[in-house]
């Protein structure tokens, strides 16, 4: 059989290993279906379910799962979000931004609430993911940060706890489990979230507008890269 290691980006790895070994996974938005199809291959998980809102994504996804022979381990079809999923499932939804992700878990509450494990890679504002998560009682049980090309991502495995979290601004960028790991790449990570508060800062400033809370931030980020 043909090992699709060879296809998958840091990115997707760091997807997967955050995963808990199980019987079986449903990845949202499947897209090619690498993940899936890599689970397998390393015995992560024995059996999957691909979805895609779109037609495309299912039909290379269909291809992808022959070319790796693992058509009688994989079900794929078209479908919204997390609907379909049964109770005490394992979810896996990435490569999608905050608002989209935010949009599928509220949609499907009931089954994102009833899950063993949510694997969530989140492509841009993930600090709304955060809040969304912490306000809607799921707690991060484990972090990740990778780096491709130049760029650094993030990934958390999420269950639901039912106890709302209370936590501050500075902790949606720079969460406590990522300072207290002193994880090497969140440096990086907010050194990224620095440039962007910059360009406010400096937006605000051109039009003579108060920015305090920017300035604050920043300061904040700063201090903790420095103890990183
Ligand atoms: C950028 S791809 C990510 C593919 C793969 N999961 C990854 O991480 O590389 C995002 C995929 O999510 C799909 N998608 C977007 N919204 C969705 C939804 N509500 N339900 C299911 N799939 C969705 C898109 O059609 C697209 O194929």
């Amino acid at each position: 059989m043909k090992d699709v290691e060879d296809l998958l980006s840091n990115r997707l790895l760091m997807v997967a290993r955050l995963v808990k070994p199980c019987e079986s996974i449903y990845d949202i938005g499947t897209d090619h279906c690498y993940l899936p199809i890599y689970m397998i291959q390393k015995g992560i998980i024995k059996r999957a379910v691909a979805t895609d809102v779109k037609k495309g994504p299912v039909q290379i996804a269909l291809r992808n799962i022959n070319i790796f022979g693992l058509d009688t381990y994989i079900d794929v079809f078209v479908s919204d979000g997390i609907s379909h999923v049964g109770q005490d499932s394992n979810i896996i939804i990435s490569g999608m931004g905050a608002d989209v992700i935010i949009e599928i878990l509220t949609e499907g509450i009931h089954y994102a609430k009833n899950a063993n494990q949510i694997i969530i890679q989140c492509q841009s504002k993930t600090e709304r993911l955060r809040s969304f998560l912490w306000d809607n009682g799921f707690y991060i049980e484990e972090e990740a940060l990778c780096k491709e090309k130049d760029k650094v991502y993030n990934a958390f495995r999420v269950s639901y706890c039912g106890v709302k979290q209370i936590y501050t601004e500075i902790e949606t960028i720079a969460s406590k489990k990522l300072v207290k790991m002193h994880h090497p790449l969140l440096t990086d990570y907010i050194s990224c979230h620095i440039r962007k508060l910059e360009d406010i800062i400096s937006g605000y400033k051109a039009s003579n507008v108060v920015f305090s809370k920017e300035e604050e931030l920043k300061r904040a980020l700063e201090e903790i890269n420095e103890n990183n």
